[in-house]
């Protein structure tokens, strides 16, 4: 039986990261508008994995006999008035998605939920990538953005990212 704040926090995250996934399609959406289709292309990836991500807690939460809660997602709320605007807020929120992520561990660490914390390690280790990738863009933005040859050159980069599942399965 897991602990039920720790039952509560897994349950919520089911909800972030469907939000996450939410909130990455407006991105895309953002620089579908703005004719940067690579820029778009990484945002509806990045939110098939928020996708992945949500139905990971939502298979952990079944898997341990605990009901899923399924509550109603939030609108975006993040103001997308320029790219590099975009850019800051994914980062933004990345670093919301990790201090969760470590609210979650440390509620299972109280515990001794060892269980809870082997799960969680594989997002540990994700959201250290996802804040990589969230820095790696601004830091690019801010080389290239301004010069629109290198802007479609990063557009192209941008637009071979493809999808990859999980390597966690549950
Ligand atoms: Fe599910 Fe981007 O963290």
């Amino acid at each position: 039986m897991l602990n039920e704040k720790v039952t509560a926090l897994l349950n919520e995250q089911v909800n972030k990261e469907f939000y996450s996934a939410y909130l990455y399609l407006d991105f895309s959406n953002y620089f579908e508008a703005r004719g940067l289709d690579g820029f778009a292309n990484w945002y509806k990836i990045q939110a098939q994995e928020e996708r992945d991500h949500a139905m990971l807690f939502y298979q952990y939460l079944q898997n341990n006999n605990a009901k899923v809660t399924l509550e109603a997602i939030a609108k975006p709320d993040k103001v997308l008035d320029s790219d590099m605007a975009v850019l800051q807020a994914g980062l933004e929120h990345e670093l919301y998605v990790t201090g969760l992520i470590n609210d979650i561990y440390a509620a299972a660490h109280e515990v001794k939920d060892f269980r809870t914390m082997q799960f969680l390690d594989w997002f540990v280790k994700e959201q250290g990538e996802e804040e990589e990738n969230a820095n790696d863009l601004i830091s690019k933005m801010e080389l290239f953005g301004s010069d629109p040859k290198s802007l479609y050159m990063l557009n192209s980069e941008l637009a071979a990212r493809v999808y990859n599942a999980p390597s966690l399965v549950l």
